[in-house]
């Protein structure tokens, strides 16, 4: 697939990816452009899957910064009518990761502030260093999470911890933000944790790729339902998946006591 993206990069290697913003400078603040080119290659990846890719590590170049926030240079002369647009592409952005047929893993490097821990949060899980930081301080700006932080942190880490994040604007290390919840694994430096991630990614890919998308969005759905509207998608889900390729190998790979060899169908 094409990619060349002025502020991110795109780099296959086998069956994932890796997708990181580039703006190294301004510790990889998300502007507009940012936005526009994520979405641009979500979309793709999402709808198209040109080269059928089974994971995605998302990351942030260098190593001070995988998101400092929206870029707050860009938003300091928007009118309410831009910023309102400039929260709904960084959103429609959010959504994607969430959308992707495959996982995303969101590998932290130092900062994820604001708009960053927004993008680090659409991922499926997290992944961070032992020098990351994560953040909400927009009201420290004199505005608020406008990229989910709102909606998503408190389904994350609870609403009571979420609310005192947000109203304080104050900083966490990684061993909080861990245990919260809302980091995974810690790793000492960013190639450990993205050879981590990649070996993850394998382990994800050794199983029915179809159970695995199917387990991602039923989980995503479930995520704004009651657990009974929750379980009836889930019903649905589990019955729809007895009519695949993968099901009928798995169960049969299991019986034949040999390993099993999915399609992804
Ligand atoms: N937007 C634009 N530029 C940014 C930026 C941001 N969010 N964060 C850092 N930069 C730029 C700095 O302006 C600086 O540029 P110059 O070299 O041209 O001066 C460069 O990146 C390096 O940053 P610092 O010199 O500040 O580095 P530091 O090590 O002293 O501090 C930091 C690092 C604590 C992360 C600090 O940069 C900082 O506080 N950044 C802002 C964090 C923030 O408030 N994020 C939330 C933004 S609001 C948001 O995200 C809203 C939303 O949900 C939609």
């Amino acid at each position: 697939m094409n990619t060349k993206f002025e502020t991110i990069t795109l780099e296959q290697n086998g069956d994932f990816a890796t997708l990181s913003v580039s703006r190294e400078k301004s510790l990889n603040a998300l502007n507009a452009l940012v936005h526009t080119e994520l979405k641009e290659c979500l979309t793709l990846l999402k709808d198209d899957n040109p080269d059928n890719l089974r994971g995605l590590i998302f990351t942030g170049a260098g190593d001070k910064a995988f998101i400092a926030g929206a870029d707050i240079v860009e938003m300091s002369s928007m009118t309410p009518e831009q910023a309102f647009n400039f929260a709904v592409l960084g959103q429609d952005v959010s959504l994607l990761f969430e959308e992707l047929p495959f996982p995303a893993i969101a590998c932290v490097n130092g900062f994820a502030l604001g708009g960053g821990c927004e993008m680090a949060m659409s991922c499926d899980f997290i992944y961070a260093t032992e020098t990351a930081v994560f953040g909400q301080p927009e009201v420290k700006l004199g505005l608020i999470p406008g990229f989910g932080g709102t909606q998503r942190l408190a389904k994350l880490i609870g609403r009571n911890n979420a609310k005192e994040l947000i109203y304080t604007g104050r900083n966490l290390k990684v061993d909080e933000a861990k245990e919260l919840g809302l980091v995974v694994k810690v790793f000492a430096t960013k190639d450990e944790m993205l050879s981590a991630a990649t070996k993850t990614l394998e382990k994800i890919n050794a199983n029915s790729p179809l159970a695995v998308s199917t387990a991602k969005s039923v989980m995503n759905e479930g995520n704004d339902l009651t657990i009974t509207e929750g379980l009836k998608v889930e019903a649905k889900h589990f019955g729809g998946i007895f009519a695949s390729y993968d099901m009928k190998e798995g169960t049969s790979a299991f019986t034949e006591k040999r390993k099993a060899n999915f399609k992804g169908e």
